[in-house]
């Protein structure tokens, strides 16, 4: 296959419309659109996603062609993401995929979105260096809906080891943060406010989970109590506790995915450990893998900022891996809310 094909990667399964066009791996542009909206209500509004969605794809394709100087008549296929998602977001994309292949006459490439996080560690981009994962490698895949941590045999051969059970890392901080009255999405804040607190300022029990598996709902409850507790002996607790609480909750959040990732690198034996997904761009997740590399003789994998949270660029990664594997879709694929296999 002609190493420089030229893929439209269309990604909307949540509350970011993206566009991204790559040549071969490498990116050429990846312009995403989030949306606003969903601030005041502390979380993500399908109905209200979905309608951004269609007013925002046709101009985030256009910048994604322009930034990356060509016409869409360059493009040989496009990526979308199909699966999982909400579908009425997931809908948008696909149909604007379908017509966009359709009338061009060229093919169309299913992506799976929680495999493209994982594969965004073999996007090439001219901002950053190239130093992807040898197979196999561990991946702990962290976003705001799906918390994993895979065995990475290829870029086809994916086996989940373990899952959350229940809520996702990134929904425990999304949520954490909505206790506080920290605005949608909490991830992020919590991040930069913890930076100014003391981790050890609060403790939260643990979830007890055998195996690789995750809980964080207990977590959450926990902390909702907690607040709930304080609040009553002081309605400035909040505020007056912000950066300890936060540093405190990203602590013990940021412990429990690590407890489980050593453990996945013990009992596979592998030492080639990387992290995807939105809760990647977190900074203390991100040292406890630089330490636990000195410590457990890792080589650690951790995506620039720009491909751990939502974006087409690793949509259009993946949908070339397919394509150099022969892997396209039909007209007549649909997009699913859930990954059916
Ligand atoms: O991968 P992603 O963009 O979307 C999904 O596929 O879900 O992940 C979004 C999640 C949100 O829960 C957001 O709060 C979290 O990633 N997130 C972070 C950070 N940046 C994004 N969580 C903690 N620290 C961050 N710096
Ligand atoms: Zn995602």
């Amino acid at each position: 296959m002609n190493k420089k094909m030229n893929i439209l990667g269309i990604e909307s399964s949540c509350d970011d419309t993206s566009a991204a066009v790559s040549s071969g791996n490498l990116i050429l542009s990846n312009v995403i659109s989030g949306q606003e909206v969903h601030k005041q209500y502390f979380g993500v509004v399908p109905e209200l996603a979905s309608r951004a969605h269609q007013r925002n794809i046709v101009p985030v394709v256009h910048v994604a062609l322009q930034n990356a100087g060509l016409k869409k008549e360059d493009i040989d296929a496009v990526a979308y993401t199909q699966s999982p998602g909400l579908l009425g977001s997931l809908l948008v994309g696909a149909s604007f995929a379908k017509a966009f292949a359709l009338g061009l006459g060229i093919p169309l490439i299913t992506v799976n979105h929680l495999e493209a996080h994982i594969l965004a560690h073999f996007i090439r981009s001219p901002d950053t260096e190239y130093n992807p994962p040898p197979f196999p490698f561990v991946c702990l895949t962290v976003s705001g809906g799906h918390t994993q941590i895979v065995l990475v045999k290829s870029a086809s051969s994916l086996e989940i080891l373990g899952k959350t059970i229940d809520d996702a890392a990134g929904e425990a901080f999304d949520k954490a943060a909505k206790i506080m009255g920290i605005t949608y999405p909490g991830g992020p804040l919590i991040d930069k406010y913890a930076k100014l607190g003391n981790p050890d300022a609060f403790r939260f029990a643990k979830p007890r989970v055998s195996g690789l598996d995750y809980s964080f709902s207990g977590l959450k409850t926990s902390f909702l109590y907690f607040m709930r507790d304080r609040l009553k002996e002081n309605p400035r607790f909040a505020e007056e506790n912000r950066n300890d609480l936060c540093a405190s909750i990203q602590k013990t959040i940021v412990d429990v995915l690590m407890e489980k990732l050593i453990l996945a690198a013990k009992s596979t034996g592998i030492s080639h450990v990387a992290i995807a997904g939105g809760v990647s761009a977190n900074s203390a997740l991100r040292e406890a893998m630089i330490f636990q590399a000195k410590k457990n003789r890792w080589t650690t994998y951790v995506p620039d900022f720009q491909f751990c949270t939502d974006n087409a660029g690793m949509i259009a990664v993946t949908g070339y891996l397919k394509a150099c594997e022969g892997k396209f879709a039909s007209q007549s694929d649909v997009p699913t809310a859930r990954i059916s296999n």
